[in-house]
């Protein structure tokens, strides 16, 4: 049976956030921000996606203000006067096209070493130290660093609000700071904020809560997370579904109202005896909207050479409500009108991702 397109465009209340179709910007890192702030060319780059049929739009990871959130070259800040004005000439150029958008507020933790903008001088902070040959790499934080740290989180997210922005996704995923806190292979903590695993959420849930107050009841939040990591793709959170549940509704009670579950291809099964994927159990445990992702649209795929063609598995998925919501990263790096080019079925005008797609800021 071929299933009908449409169900990627029908329009979506989620709570106070209105989507005109199901189809997600996935946040990605270009690092074309020199000094933090993004430029007219970064406002033209969302403006593209959203006036070719992109319902919400993701940015790439923006840093909160503390010296030790950034770990990779040129990426954009959500503080300070110069960057906020870019951001609100990026929305402005986003509504004007019709569409949505969301920051997604980040750091990095101890995957900032001494030597990376925007502070080069500062070793990482994360929840424990590293030291390498007695030369001290990331500094395990404090009850003061995390109580700093979760107050840069909230500040971001009302700039986010003052900015314009239709919401905001905390970066609870992919090895990150919050991940960190969240994995025992990274979190060799003794106090409230390590060891059990609601030590270990404690980090994520005190900053959800901290920006749920910071921007009021009907401000979106989504929060994203992943059971894999850059260093382990094998690597899980929750080894079932009841773990999930310990994982997610906190969180949920903390003041999240969408869970983006970062999976690196959607069709695969999270768990046995089911094939639901990490946003279908996510939205099954949690009655949450959910937005899935992974490897949409891509016919070959460079993380691992697994096979998706066409997006009728997607459709299926769609259409039984597994998923509230569709992000897209690579094919839409590689083709700004992808949405468009779905819904009106030009399958062979779109521009397939390559490498050399990455380089590109069209
Ligand atoms: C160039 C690039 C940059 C990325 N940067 C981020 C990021 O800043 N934050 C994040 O959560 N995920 C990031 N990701 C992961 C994507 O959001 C997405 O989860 C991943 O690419 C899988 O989706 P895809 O198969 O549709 O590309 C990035 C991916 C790529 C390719």
């Amino acid at each position: 049976m071929t299933l009908d397109r449409d169900l990627l465009f029908q329009p979506v209340r989620l709570g106070s956030l209105e989507l005109a179709n199901r189809i997600v910007m996935a946040p990605m890192t270009r690092s074309h921000c020199p000094d933090g702030i993004p430029t007219d060319q970064i406002a033209a780059y969302y403006g593209r996606r959203a006036a070719h049929g992109v319902g919400l739009i993701i940015t790439e990871g923006v840093l909160i203000n503390d010296p030790a959130a950034g770990g990779y070259p040129n990426c954009p800040f959500l503080y300070g006067a110069s960057a906020l004005r870019g951001w609100r000439q990026v929305v402005d150029v986003v509504h004007a096209a019709g569409g949505k958008i969301v920051p997604q507020i980040w750091h990095v933790g101890e995957v900032h070493r001494l030597g990376d903008e925007p502070h080069p001088e500062r070793p990482g902070i994360g929840p424990s130290e590293v030291r390498l040959e007695g030369k001290l790499l990331v500094h395990a934080m404090t009850m003061a660093d995390i109580s700093r740290v979760i107050a840069a989180y909230a500040e971001a997210a009302r700039n986010a609000k003052e900015s314009g922005f239709d919401g905001v996704e905390i970066h609870g995923a992919h090895g990150y700071l919050i991940d960190q806190f969240l994995w025992q292979v990274t979190n060799h903590r003794h106090d409230a904020y390590g060891g059990n695993f609601t030590n270990r959420l404690r980090f994520a849930v005190e900053v959800v809560a901290a920006v749920r107050e910071e921007v009021g009841r009907d401000f979106p939040l989504i929060f994203r997370f992943s059971q894999w990591k850059p260093q382990d793709y094998t690597a899980r959170l929750a080894a079932n579904p009841a773990e999930l549940a310990q994982l997610l509704l906190p969180l949920k009670e903390a003041g999240v109202d969408i869970f983006h579950a970062s999976s690196r291809r959607y069709w695969e099964a999270e768990f046995t005896d089911s094939d639901l994927n990490i946003a279908g159990w996510t939205k099954q445990i949690t009655g949450c909207p959910t937005i899935t992702v992974g490897s949409v649209g891509l016919d070959s795929v460079s993380w691992g050479g697994a096979n998706a063609t066409g997006i009728e598995p997607l459709l299926q998925r769609l259409g039984r409500h597994e998923f509230d919501l569709v992000a897209v990263g690579r094919a839409l790096l590689a083709d700004y009108a992808w949405a468009n080019k779905i819904r009106e079925g030009r399958t062979t005008e779109m521009i397939p991702y390559t490498k050399a797609s990455l380089s590109r800021l069209d």
